[in-house]
């Protein structure tokens, strides 16, 4: 193993030079990937604008029901036409949503932890590899929490996962978790997002942060972002425009959406960000138009 004392750390992230590798792939980091993925990639990330509005509603997981997401029979055919994918596990998507869509699905793998426990790190791969396939997923969603007292058990079920899924050529999802005692600084996110890209995970979701550009810059596959706590709906859109300005392509957003007295009308101002090129404050004119009584 390298010494940590010796490497010398070059911080050249050349931000300003877009990711090169041969093949013309609309997916970083996928140009050498089989079909099958390729595919899968594709009914994520739009061929025309390399990006992907998912709505993520898989809280449940581990927080039970959340505000917004009582009723999940009522809301997402609200949403379905305004988002890309669905993010969620699969006891919502077989009992709540019909699948007569057209759209992809992350799905949800890892659980093991609830909001009653203290560490919420120790988890295990609760979904195999068949029911993920009969599933027709487009991504496999591992939770990982590097530097947390799971970290071990976690960077196993995310290796599980990425094996499996390279078998029959679904790409795995790796959201980086925060835990309580870590800073949202953009040096645990280098950190963090490029250990699960090394690893072989093919989309990775986190946080916006300062540098946010480094991050990406840094990250050899595509990073989308996650909504976190309910933002108002200015600031909601303020933090989506950053995120595509510092180079995410797309974002991953559950509470921002949900939790908005008008869901449907913020999916699609974050789909103007992310498929568009609207400014934040052209999303929020959109979403005031859209919402005007
Ligand atoms: C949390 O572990 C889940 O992966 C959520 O999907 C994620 O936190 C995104 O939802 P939100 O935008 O509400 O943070």
């Amino acid at each position: 193993m390298a010494d940590k004392e010796g490497i010398k750390v070059e911080k050249n992230y050349y931000v300003d030079k877009p990711f090169k590798v041969d093949g013309n792939f609309h997916v970083k980091g996928a140009s050498n990937l089989d079909w099958g993925m390729k595919k899968h990639l594709t009914n994520i990330f739009s061929p025309k604008s390399g990006n992907t509005v998912m709505f993520a509603f898989d809280h449940g997981y581990f927080m039970g029901s959340v505000s917004g997401l009582e009723r999940l029979d009522i809301l997402i055919p609200q949403l379905i036409d305004h988002v890309d994918v669905l993010m969620a596990t699969r006891g919502a998507l077989r009992s709540c949503v019909t699948p007569n869509f057209r759209k992809g699905i992350a799905l949800r793998v890892s659980s093991g932890s609830s909001m009653l426990n203290d560490d919420l790190s120790h988890e295990l791969v609760s979904v195999d590899i068949e029911d993920s396939i009969r599933m027709n997923a487009d991504c496999l969603a591992v939770q990982t929490f590097i530097g947390a007292d799971g970290q071990l058990s976690s960077i196993g079920n995310l290796s599980k996962v990425i094996n499996a899924g390279n078998k029959f050529s679904i790409p795995t999802l790796g959201v980086i978790a925060v835990g309580k005692n870590m800073e949202r600084t953009s040096q645990y996110f280098k950190l963090a997002t490029r250990i699960v890209a090394e690893l072989g995970a093919h989309i990775i979701k986190t946080y916006y942060c300062d540098d946010f550009d480094e991050v990406v810059a840094a990250c050899p596959v595509p990073i989308v972002v996650a909504g976190g706590k309910k933002l108002s709906e200015k600031e909601a859109l303020t933090m989506a425009y950053k995120s595509i300005q510092g180079g995410a392509r797309g974002l991953d957003m559950g509470r921002n959406i949900f939790q908005s007295y008008h869901p449907a009308a913020m999916a699609d101002a974050i789909g103007k960000i992310v498929h568009n090129k609207f400014t934040d404050n052209e999303a929020w004119e959109f979403f005031c138009e859209k919402t005007k009584k």
